[in-house]
């Protein structure tokens, strides 16, 4: 019947799974159901605790100021600046913060504001944790009082401990929070610190505008002189150099290039008078009275002269012939011809003396323009190199100019800036009186301190579910040994102030009790599993001392008994015999002597006239050392054959498994063992340890049976059963 469950053994030992199966809602409740005093109490410890807190703790107010970052003031005056600058970088919104929780502006603040004289920060009016540390630091300090130097750094230190400043979200916005004692002061000191700060962001630009502007000022004074200087230089070289310019160049150039034309046009007319010149030189040797040389000549003079010499030569040959040469007409034609000739002769002679002339004057003019152009030539090489350097000088004088203009403009700017400085940051909300404490927070503490302390209860309270190696309900039960349990007995010891009742005769006196009522209950099991086959022998079975064996075995026995049954007790703890002790203090024989002699059995047995149970004792003059060897004898065998055959319900109270081998001896014989386990006592181990050495015991396990349950836990355990279960059980009816 018994079957080992490894697998449910192993999630108990680490808890991993819980009672076998996983973390299930009936298994929670379970657990609440179980433990909910412990999470109780953590709750209420955690409120309690807060409650406290928020007594002792000193209330803070928070007041915040908004300073915003802002650029595009600054780009009115600054013109140069480009599309990139306008953007604020995310650094630049971060050294902000870290400007504004400077030692330095923080200094300032706490000076303006006096606060090294304010109680809250002097310490003067310290809380108790200060006090201590105070102190305990004066035991190792150098004990001179502190300078007003450290007072204030002391102070410093406070207020940017008390100081928050974060950029909000990814805006250029600053947060400021001050947190102090009292709101009027949270809002001034965080106003005071905003202000701070705008105004030294105003002093460090008209700083830095100031002595850039001193610096353009030298700059642009100096550059002055210098474009001065550079176009003066230009000035007396051109003069030096007898430069002059005009719209086509320098002089020189022009000149040069007339002249070149002019000496073009001498040479060619020099030519010109030279070829006439040669052509009279040829014909003055030559007949003057030659065509060609006349029409060459082309001179009036001339042809009229050839015309009439022609006349006279056609007139001479006609008379020659006609008259005769020697005629003297002929002859005084011939002289006429002659002086004709001689006339042409010196006509040409006298145009030939005139080109001459001509020639003579057209050499000198062409020679005369050669030299000028070679004059003007030889100069403009000189002039090329000047102009060379002057181009040096006006370029250094334009850049010095340029440069001069730029600067003037520059200190312009600059100069306006200084007059009227702009800073990229505004305080867009200052800081108001808070009109409710930032800390500590009353709802939230206490929402923590709740959702705390039951975190804490839940997690104390699961811990010791599991963690607890104890069995408290039947399903536990039946998940351990693998068996059916019979029932929960609740704990039946009486007030004690109701006097000393016998609780081995408990169903006699309370027979609608629950405990009366479980019992019979297992009796009922028992009569279930007697139609399937014969049992009749019921052996009551613990794995360790005191977890109620007797008491069950007692009150069974009795409770069968006085249903009209024959049932026999026997007392089979050899060791304590304390059935006996409860039941027959006075016997003087017992089991013993009956196994010796079967036939003599009812010598042995004493009746209960109430119940009418039979009951054999145990004596034994001193404790046995084969007590299960006797009890697991042939003789016990004879005996309870006897015994079977007169009683319908054989009851025997077993001494415990684990530290004596009686049980696990005699368990052949029985038909039946109920195993009882003590509620919330019994460790899973020892049952597992106690069950799992016998295997004859495991195979005439019964069921289990949970004993002295505690009835203020049972019922919140089986809260779940209603609050009208217990009804029946009420005994005064
Ligand atoms: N259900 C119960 N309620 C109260 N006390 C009990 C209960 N069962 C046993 N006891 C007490 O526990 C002690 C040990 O019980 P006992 O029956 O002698 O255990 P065992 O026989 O297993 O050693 C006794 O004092 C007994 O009165
Ligand atoms: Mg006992």
């Amino acid at each position: 019947m018994y079957q080992p469950r490894e697998h449910f053994q192993s999630g108990h030992r680490f808890g991993i799974e819980f009672g076998g199966a996983v973390l299930s809602f009936e298994r929670v409740a379970d657990v609440l159901r179980r433990q909910w005093p412990i999470i109780a109490v953590c709750t209420g410890a955690s409120l309690a605790l807060v409650i406290v807190y928020l007594a002792m703790a000193q209330p803070m107010y928070t007041a915040n100021a908004r300073i915003m970052m802002d650029t595009r003031q600054t780009q009115v005056l600054d013109k140069d600046s480009n599309a990139s600058s306008a953007l604020i970088d995310t650094g630049y919104v971060d050294s902000q913060v870290e400007i504004i929780n400077s030692d330095d502006l923080i200094l300032s603040v706490v000076r303006r504001l006096k606060l090294t004289e304010d109680p809250e920060f002097n310490g003067s009016k310290p809380g108790l944790l200060s006090i201590i540390i105070g102190k305990l630091t004066s035991l190792f300090g150098s004990g001179e009082p502190a300078s007003q130097e450290r007072i204030e750094h002391a102070v410093v230190q406070q207020v940017q401990k008390n100081l928050r400043t974060e950029r909000v979200l990814t805006t250029y916005v600053l947060s400021l929070s001050y947190k102090a004692r009292s709101p009027d002061k949270a809002a001034k000191i965080a106003n005071a610190i905003a202000n701070a700060y705008l105004v030294g962001a105003l002093e460090a630009k008209y700083q830095s505008t100031k002595r850039a502007t001193e610096w353009l000022q030298q700059r642009s004074l100096e550059l002055s002189e210098q474009a001065s200087a550079s176009d003066r230089a230009v000035q007396t070289f051109k003069a030096e150099n007898n430069i002059v310019g005009t719209s086509r160049g320098l002089m020189s150039e022009q000149q040069l290039s007339d002249l070149n034309t002019q000496l073009v046009q001498a040479r060619a007319a020099t030519a010109e008078a030279k070829a006439r010149l040669d052509r009279i030189d040829t014909i003055s040797d030559q007949d003057v009275a030659q065509s060609t040389v006349t029409d060459a000549l082309n001179n009036s003079v001339i042809t009229r002269l050839r015309a009439q010499y022609l006349d006279l030569q056609a007139q001479y040959s006609d008379w020659s012939r006609r008259y005769g040469k020697t005629h003297l007409a002929a002859v005084n034609l011939a002289n006429k011809m002659d002086e004709l000739r001689k006339n042409i002769a010196d006509e040409v002679r006298r145009i030939a003396d005139a080109y001459r002339s001509d020639y003579e004057i057209a050499k000198s003019r062409e020679a005369s323009l050669e030299k000028n152009v070679k004059e003007l030539v030889a100069q403009a090489g000189n002039k090329g190199q000047a102009e060379v350097k002057l181009r040096d000088l006006e370029s250094a004088a334009d850049t010095y100019r340029n440069l001069y203009n730029n600067f003037l403009e520059k200190l312009q700017s600059a100069t306006q800036n200084q007059s009227f400085p702009l800073s990229e940051a505004r305080l867009i909300s200052t800081a108001t009186k808070p009109d409710r404490k930032s800390s500590p927070r009353t709802v939230l503490a206490l929402v923590g301190g709740m959702v705390g302390g039951l975190c804490l209860g839940f997690g104390v309270a699961f811990a010791r579910e599991l963690l607890s190696d104890v069995l408290r309900t039947p399903g536990e039960v039946e998940d351990e040994l693998g068996v059916k349990c019979l029932g929960v007995l609740p704990d039946i010891r009486p007030p004690a102030k109701a006097g000393a009742s016998d609780l081995s005769r408990y169903v006699v006196d309370h027979p609608f009790s629950r405990f009366a009522e479980t019992l019979r209950n297992i009796k009922v099991s028992i009569d279930v599993a007697r139609l399937t086959r014969e049992i009749k022998v019921i052996g009551i079975v613990s794995s360790l001392p005191k977890e109620g064996k007797t008491t069950v075995a007692a009150n069974f026995a009795q409770l069968v008994a006085l249903t009209g049954h024959r049932t026999v007790l026997i007392d089979g703890d050899l060791h304590t015999r304390s059935l006996t002790r409860e039941l027959a203090p006075n016997a003087k024989s017992g089991l013993v002597e009956a196994l010796n002699d079967p036939a003599s059995l009812g010598y042995h047995v004493q009746r209960s006239k109430e119940t009418g149970l039979d009951f054999l004792p145990s004596v034994v003059a001193s404790r046995m050392v084969n007590s299960a060897d006797v009890i697991g004898s042939k003789a016990m065998a004879e005996l309870l054959k006897v015994l079977r055959e007169h009683y319908e319900y054989i009851v025997i109270d077993l001494a415990p498994v684990m530290p004596v081998a009686d049980s696990k001896a005699v368990s052949f014989l029985i038909d039946a063992m109920v195993y009882v386990i003590e509620w919330g006592q019994t460790t899973r181990s020892a049952l597992q340890e106690s069950v799992s050495g016998s295997e004859v015991l495991q195979k005439k396990l019964l069921g289990a049976v949970l004993n002295r349950a505690n009835p203020k836990m049972l019922k919140r355990i089986e809260a779940y059963k209603g609050k009208h279960h217990n009804s029946y059980y009420v005994e005064h009816a």
